[in-house]
């Protein structure tokens, strides 16, 4: 049977690299440390899974849910404007998906045509570059680069690619160089926007993953934003339910409304006693989210601490769940470094070229274990790389 032309450009074949590797690593019966997968290693907070328990017994609840109940909707919006300060309609400028990645997966299908072209971070979380592959768009890399703190140049976007450039991907705090964005870049993006008349969707999964009293921003508190974009959250990092697969787009209604029709032709929703557990995570108390954020910093100084002392030095970052390190010296690519991690500790990496050419020279270390698997790896690490 013959493939389609897009099974090619789908994905990177470094992850299946990686994932083979790291099985031969453990047939050699060495416990992996897997500081690969960015999916959250902890639980929903009690109130929560008992609040799904309880929709459990609900007889209504194993019908098609079709849409989001609108109690999630207001929930979501209550959220929003309590956190951001965004004032979001319940009724048309929230749309429930089965965890965001659903509406990054399809939102291209609703504005990309074959051949036309989208702006996407490069690096960047890979949902971004294949959804515009699944609709025959092309992609335009913007280089996030270190030099810029992570900000694509929106300048060194030449004008005619603006101009027909239809979408425009962003994600801050970033998956996978976990870098912030501040109140003038979104409101940069906005002008730019609006001016070449691009949709821009911005990703805030992990608004809620932040360190040292830092308070990520929403896309949408910039004036403009909901004219121009819709930004896609989800309770799978701040609440830690990502199995349960509920995330939301928000923002501009005719571009949800899009997206709800494409959506309305391939699922029928999202689970009602996950739906239940997102309201109970979204009204109920927030201490959970801040036990959450400690925990992930706690792990951050752990290992980031913990490498410079053996001579690897990299940024701290203020958010996410992701520490972008620079390879260390000697190496060139971050591809044979991670493999070479991997085969000499049991420790796995991403190295950073998965995530688009210009993530060469970093890997990408998820900070999903616990602070004794951390400083098992530190230990493994010492015992087997000299660092200078
Ligand atoms: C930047 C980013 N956005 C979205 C997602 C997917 O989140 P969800 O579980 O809501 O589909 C992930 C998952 O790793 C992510 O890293």
């Amino acid at each position: 049977m013959q493939k389609s032309q897009r099974m090619k450009e789908l994905s990177s074949a470094i992850f299946s690299e990686m994932n083979v590797r790291k099985q031969q690593v453990e047939a050699r019966n060495i416990k992996v440390i897997n500081l690969g997968i960015g999916s959250p290693d902890r639980s929903p907070a009690p109130h929560i899974i008992e609040a799904m328990h309880r929709a459990l017994d609900k007889a209504g609840n194993y019908t098609y849910p079709i849409t989001g109940k609108p109690e999630l909707h207001q929930a979501l919006a209550d959220w929003y404007l309590k956190r951001f300060g965004v004032y979001l309609d319940p009724r048309n400028e929230v749309l429930v998906l089965m965890g965001s990645q659903d509406g990054l997966g399809h939102i291209a299908l609703a504005y990309i045509d074959p051949g036309d072209i989208a702006l996407v971070p490069d690096p960047g979380y890979p949902i971004y570059s294949a959804s515009i592959l699944l609709a025959q768009g092309k992609v335009y890399p913007m280089p996030l680069l270190a030099e810029n703190k992570f900000l694509p140049d929106l300048s060194a976007i030449p004008a005619d690619v603006a101009q027909r450039a239809k979408l425009m991907w962003l994600n801050y705090p970033n998956n996978p160089v976990a870098a912030v964005a501040d109140r003038s870049f979104f409101e940069q993006v906005v002008d730019f926007a609006k001016k070449n008349n691009i949709l821009v969707c911005h990703d805030v999964a992990y608004s809620e993953l932040a360190y040292d009293g830092y308070k990520p921003i929403s896309f949408l508190e910039v004036p403009g934003a909901k004219e121009v974009g819709i930004e896609f959250y989800s309770v799978s990092k701040t609440y830690s339910m990502a199995g349960c697969r509920c995330g939301f787009a928000v923002g501009n209604a005719e571009v949800l409304s899009s997206l709800a029709t494409i959506k309305s032709n391939i699922d029928y929703g999202v689970f009602s006693v996950v739906q239940e557990g997102a309201v109970a995570a979204l009204t109920g108390s927030q201490d959970c989210v801040v036990e959450n954020a400690r925990i992930y910093q706690q792990r951050r100084d752990v290992l980031v601490d913990g490498l410079a002392s053996l001579g690897w030095k990299m940024p701290k970052p203020r958010a996410s769940m992701f520490v972008w390190a620079p390879i260390p010296k000697g190496y060139t690519s971050s591809y044979q470094f991670a493999i070479e991690l991997l085969e000499k500790t049991g420790v796995l990496v991403i190295p950073g070229v998965a995530f688009g050419e210009q993530g060469e020279g970093y890997v990408r270390i998820a900070l999903v274990q616990p602070e004794e698997q951390l400083k098992e790896a530190l230990e493994r690490i010492k015992n087997n790389f000299v660092f200078n």
